[in-house]
């Protein structure tokens, strides 16, 4: 894969365009100074951007005869000039670049993760899950676009504190399920019915593909704000968002429970705990149990009446 980067007069901009897509070169990237920029992002573009009255191409080409491509750009700018159309002094700098297949890619990302006695394994990672670890919970997991890796703290101490507070046959709702990952943990341990709401419908598409995936059947999924798309009551609500949304689900988590419901709660900062417990007091919850990871913490509490 070649790198073709073209920085000429700013008025060039079109046309230059115009020749790369005519000799096939995709994936163009225009830096050129704007009006649009503010002071802070013309310092932020300072090494990418050209010199103020200049534009700078950059085109992706998997053509072998790069010095050809690039002689046709030339006589191509050349011809510019000759329709009475000068596009002014240009440089063309031409790198090789590593071919990265992106599909690829991200899954270096994601690896398997251990969680006591849990197990999160990517799909792809399935086969090389060792005897030790087939023994414990496992969910797999297609992360896809969907925030759920079982990675981030606020997610294992979740799953921690489902672990520990899921009963046989209890009702539970996950809300901002993501992956479906706390969901399908739910399931697993032995939840009688769960739902999983999430506002966005990309995670609502990834979480019925993870159930699939680890053949649970009892999620319920439902697109939508909290409890829009609901009626009814559940015994426990688990919910890793961000504190200002944790902070509006609370009154509405109180409707939903069964009396001595309980609900988890995580994507708090430990500087945001005080105000987590004076809302959730605020509410008629009593707080059961805190976890922390580095500046991460999760609550689990009762609903009192
Ligand atoms: C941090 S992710 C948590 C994913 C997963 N439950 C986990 O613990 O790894 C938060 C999720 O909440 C969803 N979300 C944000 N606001 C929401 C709301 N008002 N109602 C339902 N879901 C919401 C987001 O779309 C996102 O998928």
């Amino acid at each position: 894969m070649f790198e073709i980067e073209v920085t000429i007069g700013a008025l060039a901009e079109e046309p230059l365009c115009q020749i790369f897509s005519e000799l096939g070169i995709d994936s163009c990237a225009i830096y050129t100074h704007s009006e649009k920029l503010t002071e802070d992002e013309l310092w932020e573009n300072e090494n990418i951007l050209p010199p103020d009255g200049l534009c700078r191409v950059v085109g992706y080409t998997a053509q072998e005869n790069v010095e050809s491509l690039v002689a046709q750009i030339e006589e191509k700018i050349a011809a510019f000039a000759d329709f009475g159309f000068d596009l002014g002094a240009y440089t063309v700098d031409v790198r090789q670049i590593m071919d990265i297949d992106w599909a690829e890619e991200h899954k270096k990302y994601y690896a398997i993760a251990e969680i006591d006695n849990m197990v999160i394994c990517p799909v792809w990672d399935v086969d090389t899950l060792t005897e030790e670890q087939k023994k414990k919970l496992v969910i797999l997991l297609e992360p896809g676009a969907a925030f759920g890796t079982g990675l981030h703290e606020t997610t294992r101490m979740c799953m921690r504190l489902l672990h520990e507070t899921v009963k046989p046959g209890a009702c539970v709702f996950d809300v901002g399920s993501g992956s479906g990952i706390l969901s399908i943990l739910a399931s697993k341990l032995g939840a009688g019915q769960v739902y999983a709401g999430d506002i966005d419908s990309l995670a609502i598409a990834a979480g019925i593909k993870n159930s699939a995936l680890n053949e649970v059947s009892n999620i319920t999924f439902l697109e939508g704000d909290f409890f829009a798309s609901f009626e009814g009551k559940v015994d426990l609500v688990v919910a890793n968002i961000i504190v200002s949304i944790l902070k509006e689900l609370i009154p509405q988590a109180k409707q939903r429970l069964t009396p001595g419901g309980k609900m988890i709660l995580s994507g708090i900062l430990d500087t945001q705990l005080k105000e987590m417990d004076a809302v959730l007091s605020q509410n008629g919850f009593v707080l059961l149990k805190t976890l922390q990871e580095g500046q991460w913490v999760s609550l689990l509490a009762e609903k009192k009446e």
